[in-house]
């Protein structure tokens, strides 16, 4: 079961999926060689073949994360009872708390030690079906931290299945020391990080936290105009706890993407229908923050692609489950269970740039599978809470995901 083709799917197009019963996937040199269905296959095509028998389940692409913050050290479950008391998140984060919190102890933590962190996570994601996620930087916010993350992630993407798409997010919040300077920072961000991380190659995309007290709509567009010109794509944080406007903003500065949206307005949205910018909205982030869900059937309805992620972090957000954030999106945003899938293959695939090589299961594409303990699509979404990944195929290399216990001492 796939969506098909090479762009975001909008509209009702974005519920439109392949389904092929009695399939099979050919997979030659990690691409997806041919797909057909059984009765087609003669036997002597199987011949010297590994096969693997995935009769009687769903078989869908990989799972791919287009917005994680997956660089940082510290959790933060001591936010919760601040939280319990109606504590407000921009509230902790002015107190100097909440990301700034996390900025303190990823600046003292080695890059091993946030490369191994950040390394069981993606063990956790790919066991339960993700075969590429995005990650930020954003909790350096000096020049050497940021550049320390980013490294990070290089080597992660290198040394890990999961393949990680490196984003930049020096504006991910004012650092305390430039607490009333904000317009310094932000030219730090422009004159030295952003031109430094384009020498070094490190990021193919640049992401700020557009928000009430953070970056302003005018700071945002700067520094997103900016890294354009240094070859960085635009992404942007937008209407998270307030609207601001960011959603209109980033349709203006050409942004692949803009994030969250939970209080993006009419204006906002129609905006981005008449733009090619993806909303990539993250409904695990409103259920942990108490806040609203945003509005996916206003912007289904206006034609603007809809991609689903986790926004795993250590605030906002700490799940690193994209099946629940699948979950959510039926039953918060009403999205039906095929608006979803195209929403965390295709749609977040082209939320990154990959709509071309990962989303789809159809030939040329990376052999990036998933075989579930389902029989459908909707047994999926109905089955909150659990993984149902039966076997990864990452570049045409199947791994069974654990289902009973081993035991530690035989
Ligand atoms: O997407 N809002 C900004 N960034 C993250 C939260 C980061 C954090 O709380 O540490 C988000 O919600
Ligand atoms: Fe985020």
């Amino acid at each position: 079961m796939t969506p098909e083709g090479e762009k975001a799917r909008k509209g009702p197009e974005q519920g439109q999926i392949q389904i092929r019963e009695d399939a099979y996937v050919k997979v030659k040199d990690g691409l997806i060689d041919e797909v057909g269905t059984m009765a087609q296959l003669q036997a002597e095509q199987l011949a010297g073949e590994k096969v693997i028998d995935a009769r009687g389940s769903l078989v869908t692409p990989g799972l791919v994360d287009p917005h994680t913050h997956l660089i940082f050290a510290g959790w933060r479950q001591k936010e919760l009872a601040l939280k319990l008391k109606g504590v407000g998140y921009l509230e902790i984060l002015e107190q100097g708390g909440g990301i700034l919190n996390t900025v303190r102890n990823t600046k003292a933590a080695s890059a091993e030690q946030l490369k191994e962190l950040a390394e069981r996570i993606l063990d956790r994601m790919l066991t339960r079906g993700v075969t590429t996620c995005e990650a930020k930087s954003g909790y350096g916010l000096d020049l050497e931290n940021e550049l320390k993350s980013l490294r990070v992630i290089k080597k992660l993407n290198e040394d890990h299945l999961v393949d990680v798409v490196p984003t930049f997010m020096g504006a991910h919040a004012v650092p305390q020391e430039y607490q009333g300077r904000s317009a310094d920072f932000v030219r730090l961000v422009k004159e030295e990080m952003i031109p430094e991380v384009a020498r070094l190659r490190l990021a193919e995309f640049n992401d700020v936290f557009c928000e009430q007290g953070v970056f302003d709509l005018a700071e945002s567009k700067e520094i997103l105009e900016c890294g354009k010109e240094y070859g960085l794509i635009p992404k942007a944080h937008a209407e998270e706890i307030t609207a601001l406007g960011g959603a209109s903003m980033a349709a203006e500065v050409g942004a692949i993407s803009a994030e969250h949206l939970i209080h993006v307005t009419d204006q906002g949205i129609k905006d981005m229908s008449e733009s090619s910018t993806i909303a990539v909205l993250l409904p695990a982030t409103s259920l942990n923050l108490g806040a609203q869900f945003a509005p996916a059937r206003d912007m289904i309805a206006a034609g603007v692609p809809i991609a689903l992620s986790t926004d795993f972090n250590p605030g906002s957000c700490p799940t690193d489950s994209l099946q629940l954030v699948m979950n959510l999106a039926c039953m918060k945003y009403k999205m039906t269970p095929e608006e979803v899938l195209t929403a965390v293959t295709l749609n977040a695939a082209a939320a990154i740039k990959r709509a071309d090589s990962i989303g789809t299961i159809e030939p040329g594409k990376q052999a990036d599978l998933v075989i579930w303990d389902a029989p459908d699509l909707e047994f999926i979404m109905y089955r909150f809470g659990t993984n149902l990944v039966n076997t990864v195929v990452k570049k045409g290399q199947a791994y069974a995901v654990p289902q009973t216990l081993e035991p530690i001492f035989n």
